[in-house]
């Protein structure tokens, strides 16, 4: 049996016609915020909507305030057409794709900062990032008004500074993490990794197994800073070309850790580069004891 095609609308006026008469029929609505080039990880946190909700809203929606001039925002993948049959196979109801205009009009003058977690990490590598994260979410997130949004914990920082700012600027939604989901080798799956040669993808599946180890050393009692900077050695032994950080964070906050243990549960999160390819991972931490 085929999946039916998906609705798509592409102005917020469109958009909020459908999710209002959904809200009139009483129904409650979920939303996955995307930038496309959808792969099983997304398709899992649109299932985990519809969990959650009666209806799904997914956008695809390559959102130019977080690339940096020199980043890859012109080659980033899409494929519009198939992310609405991917959607549609994993039970959305409604793609919203909007323009950039439509998103960003004429004389648009507005940002979000948000502090606390989105400090240090993404952002001593990144520093535009979040600010175009934020800024996007929270329309998003006001265009749609679900009951709940979900977020995929691969983008850990992304989650806890998107949780920060819907509580500090009343946002209703409800936010949701969803776990990562990985290939056969623990791969964190990623559209960037449509980037990587044959070559590159045996190496990046490295970087899940030696955060696991490390995160085990520092459950286990080692000091965070030796475990950050052996888990950085081991990187580079595997064949990474460069790494951003290896850090050891607080879970929740994304603080350091003052006394250099995991005393509460912790979060070990890495950047590392292969070739031109950026990849990210990150994983929970037991606390000692
Ligand atoms: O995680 C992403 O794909 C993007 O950062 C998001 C949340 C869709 C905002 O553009």
């Amino acid at each position: 049996m085929t999946t039916p095609a998906l609705p798509v609308v592409t102005t917020v006026i469109d958009l909020r016609e459908t999710v209002g008469a959904w809200k009139k029929q009483g129904l409650t609505v979920g939303f996955v915020p995307t930038m496309g080039a959808l792969h099983e990880g997304h398709l899992t946190l649109v299932r985990e909507a519809g969990q959650q909700a009666d209806r799904v809203v997914a956008s695809v929606f390559v959102n130019p305030t977080q690339f940096a001039a020199h980043e890859d925002l012109g080659t980033y993948p899409r494929q519009e057409v198939l992310d609405a049959e991917l959607l549609a196979s994993a039970g959305c109801h409604l793609m919203f794709a909007p323009t950039t205009d439509e998103m960003y009009p004429e004389g648009f003058s507005t940002g979000v900062s948000v502090g606390g977690p989105s400090e240090g990490l993404e952002t001593d590598f990144r520093p535009h990032f979040f600010s175009g994260v934020a800024v996007v979410v929270a329309k998003l997130l006001n265009q749609v008004q679900a009951d709940v949004a979900v977020f995929g914990e691969k983008d850990y920082q992304q989650l806890m500074v998107v949780r920060r700012m819907t509580l500090d600027l009343d946002i209703p939604t409800r936010i949701v993490g969803a776990p990562t989901q990985r290939d056969g080798h623990g791969l964190a799956l990623s559209s960037r990794n449509a980037y990587l040669s044959e070559d590159e993808i045996a190496v990046a599946r490295r970087l899940n197994g030696v955060l696991a180890q490390a995160g085990a050393n520092a459950a286990a009692g080692g000091s965070v800073a030796e475990i950050e900077a052996q888990a950085a050695r081991s990187l580079l032994e595997a064949g990474f070309a460069m790494v951003d950080y290896v850090a050891i964070r607080q879970a929740g906050s994304l603080a350091v850790f003052e006394g250099d243990q995991v005393d509460t549960p912790g979060r070990i999160l890495a950047a590392a580069w292969l070739g031109k390819t950026r990849l990210i991972d990150n994983m929970a931490v037991a606390a000692v004891g």
